[in-house]
């Protein structure tokens, strides 16, 4: 099982949408088995997946309460399947800010670790793990990175989210303690063709020193409805620029990974 994970440390610039769409790609038109797990306290991606509960279990039973640390589930315990065949998900829900707190003061040596640990129980199960992450490197965002072989960052160009990517850049070399898989790789996401945008992308596909995805998520109205209307995208429009670019990303994604294409 290979495990990705999709953050930086901005909000509202595709990490949710980013997350969605590969792992609906990857299940419904790879056929791969995929494991989606939702490591933000708001549930976004939850919705997206109709496995949203405000008081239903979820990750930070998974930290807090594995049988491992002498708690009550298995991992296996906590995954619930979703209306599309191949597609299982941990959800989340506001809990996980007392999960955060917790992880924090507990004096157990692996609060980092668990998620990494939790996951092994399961990677015969799944092709892929993908890992939506809150918009802050707290303790679940950090288990999400120490599990991770690979970290999507999402830029969209425009505000100081480069400076967010060289960030996470540098907090990676902290994370490399524990886990020295971990690689990122920057994706742009609703790039609006402008000649400064333009500029940018270049900029950053050649000069920046990040590894980018070639492929540029375009801004995409169709994109905006299918998040109001709690559907994947690519379930709620299989043909619009933003799920072509998706698509598109999901295959370099596939190279990247397994040296292989399957379009
Ligand atoms: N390619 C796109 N074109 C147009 N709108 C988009 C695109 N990608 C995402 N959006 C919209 O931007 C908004 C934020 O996207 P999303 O929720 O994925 O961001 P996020 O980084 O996960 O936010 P948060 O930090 O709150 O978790 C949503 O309304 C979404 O529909
Ligand atoms: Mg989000």
């Amino acid at each position: 099982m290979k495990i990705i994970a999709v953050m930086n440390q901005k909000g509202g610039i595709g990490k949710t949408m980013t997350a969605a769409s590969i792992a609906y790609i990857l299940g419904q038109e790879q056929e791969k088995k995929v494991l989606v797990i939702d490591a933000d306290q708001q549930g976004n991606i939850s919705m997206l997946y109709g496995a949203y509960d405000p008081e239903g279990r979820g990750l930070p039973d998974l930290l807090e309460n594995h049988e491992r640390e002498g708690g009550t589930y298995t991992t296996s315990e906590l995954i619930q399947t979703t209306p599309y065949d191949r597609i299982d998900i941990i959800p989340c829900n506001g809990y996980l800010m007392n999960t955060n707190m917790y992880l924090m003061k507990t004096e157990e040596g692996n609060q980092i670790l668990r998620l990494a640990e939790d996951l092994e129980d399961v990677a015969a199960a799944y092709d892929y793990c993908v890992i939506d992450c809150g918009l802050i490197m707290d303790m679940t965002v950090m288990n999400a990175l120490v599990a991770a072989d690979l970290v999507i960052v999402p830029v969209k160009l425009g505000g100081f989210e480069i400076e967010a990517a060289d960030n996470m850049d540098e907090q990676l070399e902290s994370i490399r303690k524990f886990n020295d898989r971990i690689r990122m790789k920057v994706l742009i996401t609703m790039r609006q063709k402008n000649k400064t945008t333009l500029q940018v992308e270049e900029w950053l596909k050649e000069n920046s020193g990040h590894d980018c995805f070639q492929t540029v998520i375009r801004r995409s109205v169709v994109a905006e409805k299918s998040t109001i209307a709690h559907v994947p995208l690519l379930k709620f429009s299989k043909g619009c620029i933003a799920s072509q670019d998706y698509r598109a990303v999901t295959y370099e994604l596939l190279r990247d990974l397994e040296g292989g294409q399957d379009e």
